[in-house]
């Protein structure tokens, strides 16, 4: 190669490169904290493996290269250790790729204190496209009703909306209506429940019309997605879980093509009257779709398991080799990637808030 054909190792890549490349970075950061957090898994201590994610997960965005804000954080519901609203993270250089993000270092938390399945490690990112608009919406209330259901239920929905597929609809006929759809007998329907009492009316009318049910303890980002996956056997999520859960579920349900709807529910007078108050009011009644939720094309999602879930298979440790299993997902191109990731102990390490530096693990 001559002279003036030597590639120019300096120039930067286009700001479209680095927006590929920063999504691998978010994936990092949910495997480390899920590497980061293991030791406390089973150990009955949900601050602590909370903190060892959060400060995994800020070591990473501080060396990654992008202007990203927590539009949704942790903390609200649980005041628990976590990432914050506001906050910045990344490195916030001239020309990086901006990033609105929503975060859960563990969905899960009481699973993981207990050595339980269904813990997993998410963030989801977008780019902003609407000037001053967030891409992904904060909802100031501690809970939302889902309906979470596959593509071929969201696109047969599409071409008829008088179809009940509805979060207001009575249960047993959106049971009904997708054991249509999907060519299934109404007993063949799986539904998948966040076991709470204020879910009884939902457990109940599952029972009642001979529906399968799946009743899960918590981690119910998983739960939502299960349906929009081939390989969950999960047909619907129904059920009050968490508003900010909501959010990161619309995001990763915007890359995979699944459905969501969701309502805010006040869960009791106090939070009613502070959600009026704070100019909610005529959205109470609002049912929002995961595009809603989660606006534009340029939205990532990335999570690693902790524990076996629907979505991916926990962490496994054999000796100093530890596996991972994680998924990196894009709105814009619909790619679903799959990642299984050895990591070798004696060599590993991983940049941890707290030490400002790499540590071993
Ligand atoms: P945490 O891991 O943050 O505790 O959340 C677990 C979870 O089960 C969520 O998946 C779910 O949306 C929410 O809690 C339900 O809230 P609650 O436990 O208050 O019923």
């Amino acid at each position: 190669m001559g002279v003036s054909e030597t590639v120019n190792r300096q120039s930067s890549p286009s700001n479209f490169d680095i927006q590929r490349m920063v999504a691998f970075d978010f994936l990092r950061a949910t495997e480390i904290a899920a590497l980061n957090c293991l030791q406390w898994l089973g150990k009955g201590n949900k601050e602590a493996a909370d903190e060892a994610a959060c400060d995994a997960i800020r070591g990473m965005f501080d060396i990654t290269d992008m202007c990203g804000e927590i539009v949704i954080g942790e903390g609200i519901k649980d005041e628990a250790p976590g990432l914050f609203k506001g906050e910045r993270v990344g490195m916030w250089r001239e020309g990086s790729p901006k990033f609105d993000i929503a975060i859960d270092p563990i969905d899960g938390t009481t699973n993981m204190s207990k050595g339980m399945p269904n813990a997993i490690s998410c963030i989801a990112a977008a780019i902003p496209e609407n000037g001053s608009e967030p891409a992904l919406q904060e909802i100031p209330a501690f809970y939302m009703t889902k309906l979470a259901y596959p593509a071929s239920v969201r696109q047969a929905w599409l071409d008829d909306p008088g179809l009940p597929i509805d979060v207001d609809a009575p249960l047993s006929e959106v049971i009904r209506v997708t054991a249509k759809i999907l060519g299934k007998s109404i007993r063949d329907v799986v539904v998948m429940v966040l076991d709470r009492p204020r879910n009884a009316s939902f457990i109940e009318e599952v029972r009642h019309i001979g529906a399968s049910l799946r009743m899960i303890g918590d981690g119910d980002i998983a739960a939502a997605l299960a349906p929009a996956l081939y390989s969950s056997n999960i047909d619907l999520y129904v059920g009050i879980g968490g508003a900010p859960e909501g959010v990161l579920a619309a995001a990763a349900l915007r890359c995979l093509g699944g459905g969501m709807q969701a309502k805010i529910w006040p869960r009791n007078d106090e939070q009613r009257a502070s959600l009026v108050a704070g100019g909610w009011g005529d959205q109470l009644d609002t049912i929002f779709r995961s595009k809603d939720l989660a606006r534009g094309n340029e939205i990532l999602f990335a999570a690693t398991g902790i524990s076996d879930s629907p979505l991916l298979k926990g962490v496994e440790v054999r000796g100093s080799t530890v596996t991972t299993h994680s998924v990196l997902m894009r709105a814009k191109s619909g790619t679903v990637r799959y990642m299984t990731t050895e990591h070798h102990l004696e060599r590993k390490t991983i940049h941890l808030r707290s030490s400002g530096q790499e540590v071993a693990i």
